[in-house]
Order: structure tokens, then C-alpha cells, then sequence
């Protein structure tokens, strides 16, 4: 067994996706892992205990993220980083994040079945909340670790039952004290599956990521004037909905006018209240607009007002936007976009560039490290979903691929 020639263990790392999926499993095939719940805690726990077994030195910080550490021979070179995230949504899949945490670990094994040991120390990361589904925004882990948000923020985020971060983290016993970032890593290497289409579509088993799109969260409350569904006339209403379906199709028209067309989704629609006999005094929106061109992002913002205003007028209701989170696009390493192009190559997979649709901790990471992502194929570009699927030979190759990027940074001793 050569250097070039090790490779990752098929069946260990698909037995392991499948093992592991029980913590959070739904009857239908899915996972609801929701962030810092009892099931991302067990998760956690089987983790910690699998890296400590291959000697990791295990430290976790005060926003709860995860980083298992393998020695290299040269103390005092930069670790070279991988991860991803092991929280889901509410209806998710079994490989959105969690495939790049259960990879690195697989990587890990590798190394140590192999008895080989790597220049630099290498580093796998578990991200708290990436999904960003129970505490807004996403990336919360990342972003608390390179200084993008601050601590005692994300800490007092709360759940829609009113549970903080805080309170959670300290349930789950992940409150650790590991100092926060930006931790001066060599590089980063995050393998995912595309949540997208192309690269089924193409035959492609391996992505070479070379940015992703900027992604912009916003909080809109529209408010209206409630009252008796029977008795007040359809003209002399201030119906919340009313005016916040035609806000959201104002939004649709928004984000399909372009050359290049951002995507725009209304994840989640609540009326505080509702009744069916009651027309709705409020109606809170979360809104997710995304596209390659941070200019673009802003003409977005900007008729998003002009809408909002459009509609106050047109409904006499007041509409409230806060934007929760902006993260911008993002352009990827070119040596670590090199590390990953040499080693598809390497392993023999059909490989071409691509752009992710996608937010990732990467994303985050990318702002202070050097980064690259691999992407493999899932079943029909389906994710966010429990059905959400993909084949243990594209898993296994993008693990192979991650060993190879990580063994190109990180160098072999001896
Ligand atoms: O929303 C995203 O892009 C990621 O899957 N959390
Ligand atoms: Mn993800
Ligand atoms: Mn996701």
C-alpha cells in the first residue's frame, strides 16, 4: 500500500451512515436532528467517543463546535481541518452534513488502519447549527468560531419555544471552554453532497467547488387589522395574509426578472392567532433569497422594500423586514480547489468545477481559510427531504477524495 494507492473502507463508512442515522430517525427514512436537541446530543456523544478511540484529542468551545485532533509529526505545523455538520432540518435527509462529518472520521480511520502518520496535525470539526432550522441564522457555529458572530448573541438566540442556545448547549453538555477562533488551521476540506441535480444529471461522481452563491435571510411581519370572518366587508378588511400573498408574489416577480434568476423561497408562513373563522390580524414570513452577485443581492433588497411599501398602501397593513443574516458569495482557495481537482484525478473519478446553490460552514470558513468543498451526487438533487438519498460508491468517493486533499496539505511524515 502506497501512499497514493490508500483508500477509504466502503463498507465501514456506509455501515457507519447507516448505524449513526438512528439518532434523530423519523418513520419515513429521514432524520429530525434538530440542532442541540437530544438527538444531535447522542449523535455528538457516539463522536467524541469514536475520535477519542483513535486518539484524538478532543476539545469543544463555548458555541459547542466539535474539533477531534490527529497528532501529526510536526507539533508545530497548522492542523489541516475537515467537517462539516451532523444537525439536520425538521424533515431532513441522512446526508446533508452529516456525510462530510462521517467521512473525516473515515479519513481518520484510514490513517490510523494504514499507519500513517501526516506531517501536519489533521483536524475533523463538527459545526453547531449549521441548518439554522430551530435557532436563526445558519452557520451559527462557524460564524461564532471566526469571530463573525458574536458569542453571547448566538448563546440568547432562542427556538420557537423560547429555549435558547445557551440553555440547550448546557443541556446537552456541549458548553465547552476550547478557545474560540479563528484558529490559525492550514486549510479546510468540506465534503457534501450537492443538494442539486448536476452532477447526476452529468454523470459526474465528483464536484470540484469553486465558490457558492451568496445567501440572504430575512425575518417580515406583515400587520393587518384582525376581525369576524362573517361580518366585515371584504372592502373594509386589512386582512394580514391577504396582503402577504401579495407581497410574496412580488417577491417572485423579484427574483425571476433578472438575466441570471436569484432563487427566492418563503420557507415558513405563521399567523399568530389563527382561526378559521378569524381574519388574521399578523402573518410572520421568513424569507431565503440567494444568487452568485452580491450587486444583484442588493437590487433584490432594495425592490424588496419598494414592495413592502407597495403593499402597505395597496392593503393598509404595516410591513415590517429585518434582515437576519447575509452571507456572501464566496470564491474557494485555488490551491485548495487545486488539492481537490489532483485528487479526483488521482482516484479516477469523472470530475468537473462547480458552483454550490448551497450555504455551507465552508462558506464561513472561507472568509479566514483557506478552503475547498467536494460535492458527490445525491439521488435526483433531492435534499431537505427525508427521501433524501445517495449510493455507497459516491460516498466512498468523495471520502477517497477528502483523504487525498487532506494528504496533499498535510503531507506524509518519513
Ligand atoms: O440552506 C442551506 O443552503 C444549507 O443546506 N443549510
Ligand atoms: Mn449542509
Ligand atoms: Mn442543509
Amino acid at each position: 500500500m502506497t501512499r497514493d494507492t490508500l483508500r477509504c473502507n466502503r463498507d465501514r463508512l456506509w455501515s457507519t451512515l447507516m448505524d449513526t442515522a438512528r439518532f434523530g430517525a423519523t418513520g419515513r427514512g429521514g432524520l429530525a436532528r434538530l440542532a442541540l436537541g437530544v438527538a444531535d446530543g447522542q449523535a455528538r456523544d457516539w463522536l467524541v467517543a469514536e475520535a477519542a478511540a483513535l486518539g484524538c484529542a478532543v476539545q469543544v468551545d463555548p458555541i459547542g463546535n466539535i474539533f477531534a485532533t490527529r497528532a501529526g509529526s510536526d507539533a508545530n505545523r497548522r492542523a489541516v481541518a475537515c467537517g462539516s455538520h451532523l444537525d439536520t432540518q425538521p424533515t431532513g435527509g441522512r446526508f446533508d452534513g452529516i456525510l462530510g462529518v462521517l467521512a473525516g472520521l473515515e479519513v481518520l480511520r484510514t490513517l490510523a488502519d494504514a499507519g500513517v502518520a501526516t506531517g501536519a496535525p489533521v483536524c475533523l470539526i463538527d459545526w453547531t447549527n449549521e441548518e439554522g432550522s430551530r435557532f436563526a441564522p445558519g452557520l451559527t457555529g462557524s460564524s461564532v468560531h471566526l469571530g463573525l458572530l458574536d458569542l453571547h448573541t448566538a448563546l440568547a438566540l432562542h427556538d420557537g419555544d423560547g429555549a435558547t442556545m445557551g440553555d440547550c448547549l448546557a443541556g446537552i453538555g456541549y458548553a465547552g471552554i476550547a478557545p474560540l477562533g479563528p484558529w490559525d488551521f492550514d486549510s479546510y476540506f468540506e465534503l457534501h453532497i450537492e443538494q442539486g441535480p448536476v452532477l447526476e444529471a452529468e454523470g459526474l461522481t465528483i464536484g470540484i467547488v469553486t465558490g457558492a452563491q451568496g445567501m440572504r435571510w430575512y425575518d417580515i411581519a406583515v400587520h393587518g387589522a384582525g376581525g369576524h370572518a362573517g361580518t366585515v366587508p371584504m372592502a373594509l378588511r386589512h386582512d394580514a395574509v391577504v396582503a402577504a400573498a401579495d407581497l410574496i408574489g412580488h417577491i417572485r416577480t423579484l427574483a425571476t426578472a433578472r438575466n441570471r434568476p436569484a432563487v427566492a423561497t418563503v420557507g415558513r408562513v405563521e399567523i399568530p392567532g389563527a382561526s378559521r373563522n378569524t381574519i388574521p390580524a399578523s402573518a410572520l414570513l421568513t424569507l431565503d433569497v440567494r444568487h452568485p452577485d452580491s450587486a444583484t443581492l442588493d437590487a433584490i433588497e432594495t425592490g424588496l422594500a419598494d414592495a413592502a411599501r407597495h403593499v402597505e398602501a395597496a392593503h393598509g397593513v404595516r410591513v415590517e423586514m429585518a434582515r437576519v443574516s447575509n452571507s456572501p458569495p464566496v470564491a474557494f482557495d485555488p490551491a485548495c480547489v487545486a488539492a481537490v481537482r489532483q485528487a479526483a484525478t488521482l482516484c479516477g473519478h469523472r470530475h468537473a468545477d462547480i458552483v454550490s446553490g448551497a450555504g455551507h460552514d465552508a462558506c464561513a470558513v472561507a472568509r479566514f481559510v483557506p478552503t475547498g468543498m467536494i460535492f458527490v451526487p445525491c439521488k435526483d438533487g433531492v435534499s431537505h427531504q427525508e427521501h433524501e438519498d445517495m449510493t455507497p460508491d459516491d460516498a466512498t468517493a468523495g471520502a477517497d477524495v477528502l483523504l487525498h486533499a487532506v494528504l496533499a496539505r498535510a503531507g506524509v511524515a518519513g
